[in-house]
C-alpha cells in the first residue's frame, strides 16, 4: 500500500460518512482504490450496500428539517467556509486526486479551485432565491409564489472530476436548504471523503452531506432511485446509465438532472486564425487525457486548410510527454483503467481498418496498459466508430468538410448535444453557426468554457438540467403558489 505524503493526513479518509459519523460497512467489507499510473493500492475503503444507504437517506431527511429553517445567510456562511478550507488544503486535495484519478497534478490543483468555486458561488446565489407576487386575480385575493427546498438530494458522480462534479451538485442543494446523499465513483472515493471531512470542519451539521462509498452500484443505486424520501436525483455519467437511472426514478416521480455523454465537434473554418484553432482544439481534446464529457470528439476542418491544420496539430501533439501525473513535465496522464485503454485501441483500430491515417501515436504505450499515446487520426469518414462514439481518451480524429452547411450537418449528426466549439474570424458566421448547432454550450474561438458562473449542461441525449450559474439552483427548488382569499 502506498502512503500519500499529505500535509494533513486527516484528509485521507477510508470510512464512509453517514449522519456525521465515519463508518465501516455493516459486513466489514472494503474495496481497494488504486493509482492508475502505478497500479498500487492507495487505500481500502468501506464497501457499503443497500441498508447503509437507506440509513443515510433517513439521516438526510431528518437533518434537513432544521437546516431548511436556517436563513440563507446562515447556510451561506458554512458553504463559504467549506470553500475556504478547500483552497487552504488545495495541495493535499490535489495529491489525493492525482493518486486516485491519474490526472496530472497541475490539472488536479485546477480542479480543486474549480470545485471550490461552486461552494463560493452558491453560498452567494443561495441568498438570491426570490419568489413572486402575482397581480390579483379577484379583488379579494392575493397570490404569491414561494420557492422551497425540494428535499433530500441523491447524487451520483463520476471518476473523471472527483471533486468539482460533487460540489456543483452539493453546493446548490445545501445552499437552498436541502440535504445530500452522495455516491461517488468507486474509482475515486477519496476526494469525496476529503470533501466530507472539510464540510464537517466547516461546521456543516450532521446528516446534511452523506458519502456512501461502495462498489455495488446497483444495490446503492436502487435505494437512491427508489426511496420515496429522495426527492431529487442528480447524475453525471454515461448516457446509457443515465437512461436506466431516469427509468428507475420514474417509479417515484423524482426530479432528475442528467449530465450525460458528449460527442463534441470543433469546427475550424478556413477564415480562422489557424494557430489559435490548433491550440484550442488541442486544449479541449487532451484535457484530463481526453476523459471529459466536453472534450473534442471530432475535429472538423475546412478543405482548404485541412492539410496545414493536420500538420501543425500533429507537430504539437508529437511534443506531448505521457507519464505519471506526479512527474514533473508530464502533459498527459494515464487512462483510468486498462479497459479504458483497450476501448480506445478498438476505436483506433476500427478507424484504421476503414482507411484512417495515424499521423502520431496510435497505441498503448510501453509505460503500461493504462497509458494510451496521444494520437492524431486523419482522413476520417462517417462510417468510422469515432464519428459516433464518445472516445474518452487522447485520440483526435480530424475530419474534412467543404462548406458551412456541411460542417453544421456533420456537427449535428449525433444523438449527443453537450458542447461544441468553432474557430472563425467571421462575425456573421459566428452567429449563424452558434444558433444552428444543436448543443447546450458553444465555444467560439474559446475552449475553456467551464466556470461556476455559466450554465453547464446539454440537449438531446446529453441530458437535462443546468449546473452552475443562476440556473443551477432551479433543480433544487420547488415552486409553490399560495392563494389568500377573503381579503
Ligand atoms: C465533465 O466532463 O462532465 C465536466 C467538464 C467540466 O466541468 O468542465
Amino acid at each position: 500500500m502506498t502512503t500519500l505524503q499529505l500535509k494533513d493526513a486527516g484528509l485521507l479518509k477510508t470510512q464512509a460518512y453517514v449522519n456525521g459519523e465515519w463508518l465501516g460497512a455493516d459486513n466489514g467489507n472494503t474495496f481497494a482504490v488504486t493509482n492508475p499510473s502505478t497500479g498500487e493500492v492507495i487505500a481500502q475503503v468501506a464497501d457499503l450496500g443497500a441498508a447503509e444507504t437507506n440509513r443515510a437517506i433517513e439521516a438526510a431527511e431528518t437533518a434537513m428539517q432544521s437546516w431548511r429553517q436556517k436563513t440563507a445567510k446562515e447556510r451561506s456562511a458554512v458553504l463559504r467556509k467549506w470553500h475556504d478550507l478547500m483552497l487552504e488544503n488545495q495541495e493535499d486535495l490535489a495529491i489525493i486526486m492525482t493518486a486516485e484519478q491519474g490526472k496530472i497534478l497541475a490539472e488536479s490543483r485546477g480542479e480543486v479551485a474549480y470545485g471550490a468555486s461552486y461552494a463560493e458561488w452558491f453560498a452567494e446565489e443561495g441568498k438570491r432565491v426570490y419568489g413572486d407576487v402575482i397581480p390579483n386575480t379577484t379583488a379579494d385575493r392575493r397570490s404569491v409564489v414561494i420557492k422551497q427546498p425540494i428535499g433530500v438530494v441523491a447524487a451520483v458522480t463520476p471518476w473523471n472530476f472527483p471533486n468539482a462534479m460533487i460540489t456543483r451538485k452539493a453546493a446548490p442543494a445545501l445552499a437552498v436548504g436541502c440535504s445530500v446523499v452522495l455516491k461517488p465513483a468507486a474509482e475515486t472515493p477519496l476526494s469525496a471523503l476529503a470533501l466530507a471531512e472539510l464540510a464537517e470542519r466547516a461546521g456543516l451539521p450532521a446528516g446534511l452531506f452523506n458519502v456512501v462509498t461502495g462498489i455495488n452500484a446497483p444495490a446503492i443505486g436502487e435505494q437512491l432511485t427508489g426511496n420515496p424520501l429522495v426527492k431529487k436525483f442528480s447524475f453525471t455519467g454515461s448516457t446509457p446509465v443515465g437512461k436506466q437511472l431516469m427509468a428507475l426514478c420514474a417509479t417515484t416521480v423524482k426530479r432528475t438532472s442528467m449530465e450525460l455523454g458528449g460527442n463534441a465537434p470543433v469546427l475550424v473554418f478556413a477564415d480562422a486564425d489557424l494557430d489559435k484553432a490548433v491550440a484550442g482544439a488541442i486544449g479541449t481534446k487532451f484535457r484530463n487525457a481526453g476523459q471529459t464529457c466536453i472534450c473534442a470528439n471530432r475535429i472538423l476542418v475546412e478543405d482548404s486548410v485541412y492539410d496545414a491544420f493536420v500538420e501543425k496539430f500533429t507537430a504539437k501533439v508529437s511534443e506531448f510527454v505521457l507519464g505519471d501525473g506526479f512527474a514533473e513535465g508530464t502533459h498527459i496522464g494515464p487512462l483510468i483503467t486498462d479497459k479504458a485503454s483497450a476501448k480506445v485501441q478498438d476505436l483506433v483500430d476500427d478507424a484504421v481498418a476503414k482507411g484512417a491515417a495515424v499521423t502520431v501515436g496510435g497505441q498503448v504505450d510501453a509505460l503500461g496498459e493504462n497509458f494510451y499515446q496521444p494520437t492524431v487520426l486523419a482522413n476520417l469518414s462517417n462510417d468510422m466508430r469515432v464519428s459516433k462514439e464518445e472516445i474518452f481518451g487522447p485520440v483526435a480524429p480530424i475530419f474534412r468538410f467543404s462548406d458551412e452547411a456541411e460542417a453544421v450537418k456533420m456537427a449535428n449528426d449525433t444523438e449527443f448535444g453537450l458542447a461544441a466549439y468553432m474557430f472563425t474570424e467571421n462575425m456573421s458566421r459566428t452567429w449563424r453557426v452558434s444558433e444552428a448547432l444543436e448543443y447546450g454550450m458553444v465555444g467560439v474561438n474559446e475552449v475553456a468554457i467551464s466556470s461556476e458562473m455559466i450554465p453547464f449542461g446539454g440537449v438531446k441525449e446529453s441530458g437535462q438540467g443546468r449546473e452552475g450559474s443562476k440556473y443551477g439552483l432551479d433543480d433544487y427548488l420547488e415552486t409553490k403558489y399560495i392563494c389568500m382569499g377573503g381579503i
